[in-house]
């Protein structure tokens, strides 16, 4: 009998139903008994004890739906550290839940910061298998997290819309698309839909570049042209300030995000039209591509053959093609982000795409 306990936490993504499921389904196609306590809303619900007992039957249906069937919310790890509102230590309360419930495991399925979380867990004595979700991709320790394809999918499809109503009006458009820090949601949807110029975070840009490409466009006979900004992108001048700088900078909110800061810069120096679209939240909503759906159910299978060998500690990620269990210890606590000598921003640069910077 195996009494495991599951919780999906930070930002959403599509395919966490999936994964869970993934999980489930292996362990009860094994043979070996089960209880499953689904912890609602995140950390929160390990921190107060806030569960659902689920059957199978709370698996059954929901390899297409998005969302979490468990609810999930941001606990900062920064945060976790620190008393709550009635003064408890969350760690203690999360560990007593824990205890009494007299769980063999937790599984959790987050991001970078859960995944802070879920590394303490463990070091605190808990048994913990993790999975990697997010949009952004940006965990270590695995090329892929699951969302993530089903985000390009649809940043793609808004870039794409973007395409036709751009050519009709002869305008410039920036499509706004998130990926927190990194720029990897940024690089494959602006790949995927042709973009002409892609920003991403890891290469602050110069105006003046930016500038010089659109120009070079319009020179070539292009009457508009499409830019892909990460919601992270930095300029030069910013990424040259000092953090509490920036800081100081981004307070003042003289532009509700940097798409808005790079409109006003081109519109400015060129005369162009340009017009913002941010996607926002729709990247993560709606059901998982075809590809999470395999992906997470596969790291769900594997999970769950983990949980049923006895083995904790351990995030099931995707490296070189593989599924692969990466120890929770070398995950928590760095970004995966878009490596400067990674080929596929040559590629890009070979197929003409302007990051900006040059
Ligand atoms: O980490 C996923 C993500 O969607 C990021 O791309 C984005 O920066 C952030 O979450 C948005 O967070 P929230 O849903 O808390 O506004």
């Amino acid at each position: 009998m195996k009494r495991i306990g599951m919780l999906t936490s930070g930002g959403d993504c599509q395919a966490l139903n999936a994964a869970m499921r993934g999980v489930v389904k292996t362990i009860y196609n094994s043979g070996e008994e089960v209880e499953i306590f689904g912890f609602l809303s995140g950390y929160k619900g390990l921190i107060n004890s806030d569960f659902r007992m689920l059957s199978s039957g709370d698996f059954s249906g929901i390899l297409t739906k998005g969302g979490t069937i468990l609810g999930s919310s941001r606990t900062p790890f920064k945060q976790i550290t620190e008393p709550d509102e009635q003064g408890r230590d969350k760690i203690e309360c999360m560990m007593h839940t824990y205890h009494k419930l007299n769980l063999d495991c937790l599984v959790i399925l987050g991001g970078n910061g859960t995944h802070k979380t879920a590394n303490l867990l463990r070091t605190k004595g808990l048994n913990v298998v993790t999975l990697p979700k997010t949009i952004d991709n940006d965990l270590w320790g695995t090329d892929m997290t699951f969302g993530f394809q089903s985000a390009v999918n649809i940043a793609t499809d808004v870039i794409d819309c973007i395409h036709t109503t751009a050519d009709s009006h002869g305008r410039v458009f920036i499509v706004e698309v998130m990926g927190h820090k990194t720029g990897w949601l940024t690089l494959n949807a602006g790949m995927a839909s042709g973009a002409d110029i892609i920003l991403l975070p890891e290469i602050p840009y110069d105006i003046d570049a930016i500038i010089k490409a659109i120009k070079g466009r319009t020179k070539r006979g292009s009457k508009f042209t499409i830019l892909a900004v990460a919601e992270g992108a930095i300029s030069k001048e910013d990424a040259a300030l000092s953090k509490k700088e920036y800081k100081k900078k981004l307070e003042k909110k003289v532009y509700p995000s940097v798409s808005y800061e790079v409109a006003a810069a081109i519109e400015e120096k060129t005369g162009m039209e340009v017009r913002v679209t941010v996607p926002g939240h729709m990247q993560r909503g709606g059901s998982p591509c075809p590809y999470d759906r395999v992906f997470a159910s596969r790291l769900g299978a594997e999970a769950g053959k983990l949980i049923l060998q006895g083995e904790y500690g351990f995030m099931v990620g995707y490296k070189n093609r593989e599924i692969v269990k990466v120890p929770l210890e070398e995950v928590a606590g760095k970004l995966k982000t878009v490596p400067a000598d990674a080929t596929i921003l040559e590629e890009a640069r070979l197929l003409g795409i302007s990051f900006g910077d040059q």
